[in-house]
């Protein structure tokens, strides 16, 4: 070992190249049958993190062998079909490749004589680990960050350590984040699971021992979970489970109940998980603003433990990506006008990095449907180093923005399967409308009667929901048209402009017609020059108090021979005055609430403009479910 020892420290300062990396799930069982079919079904369940290639490892009669497959997981149930698996002990992985190829060699796990490894996040310093090992004679078999571990710990147990002293040695020497689960040549008695920046939950069953990235994946097997923190090492056998801190020392991490129905991860009778869950909307948006508001008082209310000083503010913060960044876009809008609190927003991918100054009596928004994005959390860290209080706004309880945050406001939308996000940030949008109430009246600038007014509104949505849903077989035979585009506009103006951001990035995500959303005000700065008759422009629009300057701007659209879809109201119907392709007519709604109720028709036209074209909707190429790289 002293030779790569010497030879780390000669390259130390040596540039850091981005590894190739993986989110990705990983799965443990150390069972009483064989488990290999076990595997592959709790992989099933963590398909959301990757599905670029897949893999089981097993130890039988001591002997290690495996199975990888490139692509969908059912490359790899045919291959076990044809090859089946033997062994009680065993582990698997489902990738999704940022750097290198997603073929088989790169496929997880990797394995040398003395082990295998699975892995989920990045190593960032494994080029500089490779070439040292690769300086003292060790043979790489693929190009990934993983094997770089593998090949470490394998080397130290060549040199004598026992397995767990062996990873506990290796692991301080790793830069970046991972999940990490080891099985060891000869030891069916063995599984060593670690993490640092990447989520790994320990499940404990009757004479069985499971590790999973996510409660979800353990679901079917039990539901007692351990969670690990950060920096935990975790060592299973049959029966038990020890926990040692980064720095080697035992310690107790708790097992939780987990509740049978967080687990629902089934489609039901719907053909997509997104289909599943755009119709869930009206169940969930129910049941979040019953949690945010007070039926009695008619005022909203926030649940235990979300206490913010809102009077004492000077600044709101939010950060988020995608989706769940346009929630906060809308929030905004909510913030400034009924708090009369200065809004600030970026991506969390920028805001990271900006060296952003923070108002010392800050709040910070960070907002995720998965609590483990990458670069939302990294935004969340920031802001509690330079004093911000941190609220999330998260789907995941258990993820790890929530438990960084200092005060959780759950959103109740339940397991979110579908790759793009519907009914998690509809969830997002009621919570944050319920925050900006609470902000308004502390902080004197809503009154009594203007809340409840709001929070009427706020109820009506459910049932407005399930209205607009009937409006899907129009949507439907919209969808075959839209299909034939190019190119897509979306345009909107005030808290419409956010969900005109949304629908282009629905319809782009899964049916892959590029799509733009823009400020319905910005078209005459550039985007204009696009508009010809091959162009469908949506524009969403209820009849609120700028309603006259989008139409304003569609007519603008329509000059140029530009196709509208208008998604307006009755009212907005009826005063457009502009032929249109097609006008989706939603029932009337408070014009503040008008974004909950817009998400659906621009989910809808996205979802079944993807079914048309034969897209694979619930898993749309080159994204994942969950982004724990930057
Ligand atoms: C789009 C979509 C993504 C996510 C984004 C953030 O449909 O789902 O843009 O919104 O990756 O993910 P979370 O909310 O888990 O932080």
């Amino acid at each position: 070992m002293t030779g790569i020892q010497s030879c780390l420290a000669l390259r130390r300062g040596a540039d850091f190249a981005k590894g190739v990396a993986n989110m990705c799930g990983i799965v443990g069982i150390i069972g009483k049958e064989p488990v290999a079919e076990r595997i592959v079904d709790a992989l099933k369940r963590l398909e959301y993190r990757g599905y670029d290639s897949a893999g089981v490892a097993t130890l039988s009669r001591g002997a290690m062998a495996r199975r990888r497959a490139e692509g969908k997981l059912r490359n790899l149930e045919d291959r076990l079909d044809r090859q089946p698996l033997d062994g009680i002990i065993g582990i698997g992985h489902t990738r999704w490749a940022t750097h290198g190829r997603p073929n088989e060699a790169n496929a997880h796990p990797h394995a040398t004589d003395d082990l295998a490894i699975v892995h989920n996040g990045i190593i960032e310093n494994f080029r500089i680990l490779r070439h040292e090992l690769e300086d003292a004679g060790v043979r790489f078999e693929s190009e990934t960050d993983t094997e770089v571990v593998a090949r470490l710990v394998s080397y130290e147990i060549a040199g004598g350590l026992d397995p767990a002293a062996a990873v506990k040695k290796v692991l301080p020497r790793l830069r970046g984040a991972f999940a990490l689960a080891f099985l060891f040549r000869g030891r069916e008695d063995l599984m060593i699971g670690a993490r640092r920046g990447s989520p790994l939950a320990i499940g404990h069953g009757e004479g069985e021992m499971f590790l999973g990235s996510d409660a979800l994946a353990l679901a079917p097997f039990t539901e007692t979970i351990t969670y690990l923190e950060e920096g935990d090492i975790a060592v299973l056998t049959q029966t038990s489970l020890q926990v040692f801190t980064e720095e080697g020392e035992p310690v107790e991490r708790p097992a939780q109940q987990i509740a049978a129905g967080a687990f629902m991860a089934e489609k039901g009778n719907y053909r997509h998980f997104m289909a599943k869950e755009i119709h869930e909307q009206p169940e969930v948006v129910g049941r979040t603003l019953a949690a945010y508001t007070d039926m009695a008082s008619g005022l909203s209310r926030l649940p235990d433990g979300v206490d913010v000083d809102w009077k004492a503010l000077s600044r709101i913060t939010i950060t988020a990506c995608g989706t769940a960044y346009y929630a906060g876009l809308v929030a905004k809008y909510w913030f400034e006008r009924f708090a009369r609190i200065p809004v600030e927003i970026d991506v969390a991918s920028e805001f990271r990095y900006r060296d952003a100054p923070l108002d010392e009596n800050g709040l910070m928004i960070v907002i995720s449907q998965s609590g483990e994005t990458a670069d939302t959390l990294a935004g969340l860290r920031y802001a509690k180093e330079h004093g911000q209080r941190v609220l999330s706004v998260v789907n995941v309880p258990t993820s790890s923005i929530a438990r960084e945050s200092h005060a959780v406001a759950q959103t109740l939308a339940g397991p979110e399967i579908g790759v793009a996000s519907t009914k998690a940030f509809t969830c997002q949008l009621t919570v944050l409308f319920a925050l900006a109430l609470q902000a308004g009246r502390a902080r004197g600038s809503l009154s009594e009667p203007n809340e409840r007014a709001m929070v009427d509104a706020l109820v009506s949505v459910p049932g407005l929901m399930n209205e607009a849903i009937r409006h899907e077989a129009a949507i439907k035979a919209l969808a075959r048209d839209l299909s034939k585009a190019r190119d897509v506009l979306y345009l909107g103006r005030g808290p419409s402009y956010p969900m005109a951001l949304e629908g282009a990035l629905k319809l782009k995500e899964i049916s892959y017609i590029h799509a733009e959303g823009y400020a319905a005000g910005e078209l005459k700065h550039g985007p204009i020059a696009l508009i010809d008759e091959s162009v469908p422009v949506i524009v969403v629009a209820p009849h609120d108090e700028v309603f006259e300057k989008t139409i304003s701007n569609m007519q603008e659209v329509a000059a140029r021979g530009g196709r509208i879809i208008l998604i307006t109201d009755q009212k907005g119907a009826e005063e457009a005055g502009i032929e249109t392709m097609a006008t989706i007519v939603m029932p009337d709604v408070a014009p503040m609430v008008a974004p909950i109720l817009y998400a659906l028709p621009v989910q809808m036209l996205a979802y079944h403009t993807a079914v048309f074209m034969g897209k694979d909707v619930d898993q749309p190429r080159n994204l994942a479910k969950s982004v724990t790289v930057e």
